[in-house]
Formats: C-alpha cells, sequence, structure tokens
C-alpha cells in the first residue's frame, strides 16, 4: 500500500490567484493542489491536501496525523509560521517528518517574516520558490519516508 502524506495550506492560502499578486503570483491553491496530486502519482505516495484557516483546526490535524495513518507533513503554515506556538507544538507532538514549505522567500520580505518558529522543530524548510515549494517540499518528504 503507498504511503500517505498529509499537505496542510494555512490561512488566507484559499486567496491564492487574488491575493497580492505581486508576491504570490497567479497560482491558485486549485493549480498548487493539482501539481501535487500528479507529483504524489509519480514519485508513487498518496496525499490528502486541506486548507485550515484556524490554529486550533491546524493542530488537531497535525495531532491525530500518525493514528490517521500518515507518515509524514507537509505544511505551509502561512502566518503561524512567525508567530504560533501552539502549531509548533503539534509538529513536535506529532513525530512525523515534517516539512515546511513557503510560496515566497519569507527572509527577503518584511523583518517580522524573518523568523519562523517551526521551522526549528522541522525536518526541513523550503522558501521563496512558488508553487515549486511545495514541489520539491513533497520530493524531500517522500525522500524521508522512503
Ligand atoms: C507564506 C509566507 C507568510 O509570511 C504569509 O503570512 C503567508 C504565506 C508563503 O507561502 O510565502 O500567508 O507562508
Amino acid at each position: 500500500m503507498s504511503k500517505k502524506i498529509l499537505v496542510i495550506h494555512g490561512p488566507n492560502l484559499d486567496q491564492l490567484g487574488k491575493r497580492e499578486i505581486d508576491v504570490y503570483g497567479q497560482t491558485t491553491l486549485k493549480d498548487i493542489d493539482q501539481a501535487l496530486e500528479e507529483k504524489a502519482k509519480f514519485l508513487g505516495v498518496e496525499i490528502k491536501a486541506v486548507q485550515l484557516s484556524g490554529e486550533g483546526e491546524i493542530c488537531k490535524e497535525v495531532g491525530s496525523a500518525k493514528e490517521n495513518g500518515f507518515a509524514a507533513i507537509l505544511i505551509n503554515p502561512a502566518a503561524y509560521t512567525h508567530y504560533s506556538v501552539a502549531v509548533r507544538d503539534a509538529v513536535v507532538g506529532a513525530q512525523l517528518p515534517t516539512v515546511e514549505v513557503h510560496l515566497s522567500n519569507i527572509y527577503a520580505r518584511e523583518e517580522f517574516r524573518h523568523k519562523s518558529v517551526i521551522a526549528p522543530v522541522a525536518t526541513g524548510q523550503i522558501s521563496g520558490f512558488g508553487l515549486n515549494s511545495y514541489l520539491l517540499g513533497l520530493e524531500a518528504v517522500v525522500n524521508l519516508i522512503s
């Protein structure tokens, strides 16, 4: 049976395509999920992608990932990246390989975005490649569980 990877898109990522086009481009969340589906097929894994706006919802999903049969997590925590100790604690508790991704290069933006409270407890972080951040992230998690 193929391994399952949980993909979590944080708050406001449902607005991609119409939100800050100068930063995020015209790619929509649907485009990202379609590209991930194709890549997952190619890599021989299964993905479940969810967009969650609430911090608590993300914590619940991350916290139950293992018991729900997921082998790894790919997450764009969006704004929570920069301050959510709750999401960070959930990632620690999940005890699963976790890759953090960002469409934009958070280190080239406002200073408050330079810090990720999640990255130190994630397996790694990929930032700044647009839709490709997700595809590279998927490749990275698949490597971790293969
Ligand atoms: C983001 C970067 C965050 O700073 C921002 O709050 C987002 C998107 C990205 O993918 O580049 O919502 O995570």
